[in-house]
């Protein structure tokens, strides 16, 4: 397809919105009694409902009109054989080699790369065999109760997102430490016992500044407790791509699990940088993780646009943020194992496609990315729905709940549902103002009371949400639900033209820090700056006289 096609297509999605876009959805429904079952989509027992959108048939003809023109499904091939997708690095794009079930080769540069990804599953295997059933030992003879995990970004998100949602308490208990600011490291090591304590170093380079001053600083806390350098070697394990790094912090080769340049850190979660997932849930779970995984891979990679969920739900994000002009869409899992999802999907998403500039170098001249946010229900309907249902912003929602609860306590995933589906009902068929005036009227209100009142409680409706529903929170399901959302992000990447698996945006802020760093401590002469930013230093330095604590 050429560029042309590719406007041609945009400009009919533009055409088309005039024609549709503010046809309330509740009349959509009332023309079309087969709006539901037109408009949902199953994988196994997932289902996603995605017919309370502004859309008819023609909408999402058009969409993937434009998907073709942006040729997605040569994008896909590309990606599942190894491609080297991320231009700018130079790299292939390859987390679906971490999750290959099957006896499939992969190649990058000619080398099959599935023998190391099957020795990791392995390795990882052992070790987390050896924590969770005592084998492994800490310095003293001690069991592991405790394990640390030290990393940032995506090679924390993921580990913590599902080892929060799979936890069955059957294993050692799990802290996450990401952030450089010391009370993180302090207030996690307070209650802990450094000869019952393992410590994972995540980083795929192994040269983060957070990660590694973390590290450093466990490290001096564990040799300090327990009297010896020998106990790192039973203590800390690394997660990296970075063989030398992490031999040269102290940890040995046999406590390395390695993972590759073609491993994303926002897909990293598949790779070695799982092990607190197998640590937390065991090995078994982590299998099953993949298993959803690799059986999403295949839904995406094999059926048609029509049938193929990320695609859908990546062609409506489209239809939102570049026809009707959305900057944002919430995430709302109605579970709380799943507190960190939006967290986890917030990184996937905004650094991958926070971008700018095309794969051919030049600047796109279509918004990109969107703003993903959220928590979970029930709480957000008490803090932040309030604006998506009457505020003037339009915000998608995506709503996650599983029908079959886990945890045993009667009563409680009744209303978990009904407040999930009320949520997504409410968004949709809103309340009029003459609904709301005889609704008082029938209450008792006084006419004055009707009058002044009513405007405030009237709903406009007509607010968009995709609804997810799955059976059970299981290894597999979550797999399934990450690989759905990582695909919807890769589809709209190929739309926009961008590369979504660089984050040179992150690296001005990291080189900046690393000048102001150097005045902080002294090891530098000041450089100059702007206005703003000399004027924070001396008032820093006013404060503290110009000593770092
Ligand atoms: O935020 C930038 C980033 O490079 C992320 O992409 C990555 O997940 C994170 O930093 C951590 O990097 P590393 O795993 O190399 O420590």
């Amino acid at each position: 397809m050429t560029s042309s096609q590719l406007e041609a297509a945009w400009q009919a999605l533009e055409a088309h919105r005039a024609a549709i876009a503010d046809r309330p959805m509740r009349e959509l429904f009332a023309a079309d009694p087969q709006r539901f079952a037109r408009f949902t989509l199953r994988l196994d027992d997932l289902l996603l409902d995605y017919s309370k959108n502004r859309i008819v048939p023609k909408t999402m003809e058009l969409l993937r009109n434009l998907a073709r023109a942006a040729d997605v499904q040569g994008a896909v091939e590309r990606m599942f054989t190894g491609a080297k997708l991320n231009v700018s690095e130079d790299r292939a794009v390859l987390h679906v080699a971490l999750r290959e079930r099957g006896p499939r080769a992969i190649a990058v540069d000619g080398a099959d790369v599935m023998p190391g990804v099957r020795a990791v599953l392995t390795q990882m295997r052992t070790f987390s065999d050896g924590v969770r059933g005592g084998a492994w030992r800490g310095q003293t003879g001690a069991t592991i109760t405790d394990v640390v995990h030290i990393g940032i970004g995506g090679s924390s998100l993921g580990p913590q997102m599902v080892a929060a949602a799979l936890d069955r308490g059957d294993g050692p208990r799990l802290h996450f430490v990401s952030n450089v600011d010391g009370s993180h490291l302090a207030r996690c090591l307070a209650g802990l016992d450094a000869a019952s304590t393992l410590f994972i170093v995540a980083s795929k380079s192994f040269t983060t500044q957070e990660t590694m001053t973390n590290a450093r600083s466990a490290r001096a806390w564990l040799v300090g407790k327990l009297g010896t350098e020998k106990a790192v070697a039973r203590h800390f394990v690394a997660l990296s791509t970075n063989t030398a790094a992490c031999g040269a912090f102290g940890i040995p080769e046999s406590n390395m699990f390695a993972f590759w340049d073609w491993v994303g850190g926002r897909y990293s979660s598949w790779s070695a940088i799982g092990l607190p997932i197998a640590l937390a849930a065991g090995m078994d779970a982590f299998d099953q993780l993949l298993d959803g995984a690799h059986a999403m891979d295949r839904h995406f990679r094999e059926a048609p646009p029509e049938a193929n969920l990320p695609m859908t739900l990546a062609l409506l994000g489209i239809w939102y943020a570049n026809i009707l002009g959305a900057e944002s869409y919430a995430v709302v899992p109605y579970d709380q194992r799943l507190a960190r999802f939006a967290a986890w999907l917030q990184q996937v998403d905004m650094e991958s496609n926070g971008k700018t500039v095309g794969t051919d170098g030049r600047r796109v001249t279509r918004t990109t990315g969107p703003i993903a946010w959220g928590e979970p229900g029930t709480d957000a309907q008490h803090s932040f729905f309030q604006l998506i249902h009457q505020g003037t912003r339009l915000v998608p929602c995506d709503f996650l709940v599983a029908a079959e609860a886990d945890h045993g306590l009667a009563g409680h995933h009744a209303i978990v549902v009904a407040n999930c589906f009320a949520q997504a009902e409410a968004l949709m068929i809103g309340r009029t103002e003459d609904d709301v005036r005889a609704e008082m009227r029938a209450a008792g209100a006084a006419p004055a009371t009707v009058d002044r009142v009513a405007p405030h409680r009237v709903f406009d409706g007509n607010r968009p949400s995709n609804m997810i529903v799955f059976r059970r929170l299981d290894p597999r399901t979550l797999g399934v639900l990450m690989a759905l959302y990582e695909h919807k992000v890769f589809v709209q990447g190929a739309i926009w033209g961008i590369n979504s698996f660089d984050q040179w945006g992150v690296e001005l802020g990291k080189q900046l820090a690393g000048r102001i760093l150097a005045e902080i401590d002294g090891s530098s002469p000041p450089v100059p700056h702007d206005a703003s930013t000399a004027g924070l230093l001396a008032y820093w330095r006013s404060l503290t006289g110009g000593t770092a604590p």
